[in-house]
């Protein structure tokens, strides 16, 4: 969480006095008046308001027809809520390298691709910017759906598109430790009406659309969904939130270049596809070997709390997503993508050491968290911090 104060908490009290937290019209439609917002702000025809990026996800492709017998393929450094979303709508998900970048590699995804093939998730992870010129021109070879994950890169662009507004569809995450956020909550962003459509009807119980007219023009027949509706409070706070997206994101950016910069001459940094779009939420140092990389992170930790290796990242990492490597995808057999009928002929070899690429990236790399409010006394005294922790003056 970056910002967060008084704003908000107006906007929760103004809620909480009109006695109606709920999502309807005779309330003061925050959920409602964020999605236009958010429309307008990151230049998409639709956004949906969810109780999480997750929902946002499984939605996207429950909407898009996705499920058993189907495979999507997703990179091997993402937090595991990514292939747990592909898992619950009855598909397989097919784990690809991630390229010097830390995104997604299209190469690598390519030989992934299979007939059965229905969708790529590129992630925008920890900001980073995905190579979206290639991601699509896969899926435009191949017939697959593009579904952005943004979870973690809320106002990030590529080539000066939003991100997440690139493919058919992509989600945006709102907990704490997110750009904006209101702890728990999510969006679907898309600009494809029949997409939209399902998504509505799926993430609110069949669609019971509580703003009266919502739903007025759909042609789609219901059919049974979820309950992924956020409530007034949460989309108050996110309106607060998302006027200072902006504002975050210039402080970040500016940080990053700032220590980027000035440290050229002495350390080495992971390339970006997109160095203007990129969220400036880390700084990347790459080190020639994991010793390298877990000596400037020791040497730093005391000034640099946040300071840390993406190896050591648990559950954002493949080899650690344990319900998926060792393939329990629900509690009931006939729920479990794992064991179902439609998939018995495709379900991977999943192996710990599948993806030695990306292992050997995230060992390598150190990510410095930034801060939009660093003053200039601290950012002297972190810079001085980084330059005496340099391996090489070991
Ligand atoms: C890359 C990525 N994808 C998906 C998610 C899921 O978002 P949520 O926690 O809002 O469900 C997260 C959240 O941490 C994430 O980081």
């Amino acid at each position: 969480m970056y910002r967060i104060g008084q704003e908000e908490i107006n906007a929760v009290a103004e809620v909480i006095q009109s006695k109606m937290l709920f999502k309807v019209n005779n309330g003061l439609r925050c959920a409602e008046n964020f999605e236009k917002e958010g429309c307008a702000r990151f230049g998409t025809k639709h956004m949906i308001l969810m109780t999480s990026g997750n929902a946002a996800l499984i939605s996207a492709m429950t909407a898009l027809g996705i499920g058993p017998g189907d495979e999507v393929i997703v990179p091997a450094y993402t937090y595991i809520a990514t292939a747990m979303a592909v898992v619950a709508t009855g598909a397989i998900p097919v784990i690809a390298e991630v390229d010097e970048t830390l995104t997604i590699d299209a190469a690598d995804a390519e030989k992934k691709i299979t007939p059965r093939t229905k969708a790529i998730i590129p992630v925008h992870i920890m900001g980073f910017i995905c190579d979206m010129d290639a991601i699509c021109a896969l899926a435009q070879k191949y017939g697959l759906y593009v579904i952005e994950d943004a979870c973690q890169a809320i106002g990030g662009t590529y080539h000066g598109k939003n991100v997440g507004t690139i493919g058919i569809a992509g989600a945006h995450s709102y907990q704490q430790a997110k750009i904006i956020t209101c702890g728990e909550g999510g969006a679907l962003l898309t600009s494809d009406d029949d997409l939209y459509q399902k998504a509505m009807i799926y993430h609110d119980s069949n669609g019971i659309a509580f703003f009266g007219n919502q739903m007025d023009s759909f042609t789609m027949e219901p059919f049974c969904g979820n309950e992924f509706r956020i409530d007034e409070v949460k989309a108050a706070i996110m309106r607060e939130q998302l006027k200072k997206l902006d504002p975050i994101l210039q402080d970040l950016r500016r940080n990053k270049k700032e220590f980027m910069d000035e440290l050229k001459d002495e350390y080495t940094f992971i390339p970006s596809h997109d160095p203007e779009g990129d969220c400036g939420v880390a700084i990347p140092f790459f080190f020639d070997t994991e010793e390298d990389a877990r000596y400037f992170a020791d040497a730093v930790k005391p000034t640099i709390m946040g300071a840390h290796l993406p190896i050591d990242t648990d559950r954002h990492i493949y080899c650690n997503w344990t319900p998926i490597m060792e393939k329990r995808g629900a509690m009931h057999p006939a729920m479990d993508p794992f064991k179902m009928d439609a998939n018995k002929d495709h379900i991977p070899d999943y192996r710990k050491d599948m993806c030695p690429k990306t292992l050997a990236l995230l060992s390598r790399t150190v990510y410095f968290k930034v801060n939009p409010d660093w003053t200039e006394d601290r950012k002297a005294v972190l810079l001085d911090a980084i330059r005496k922790a340099n391996p090489k003056n070991r």
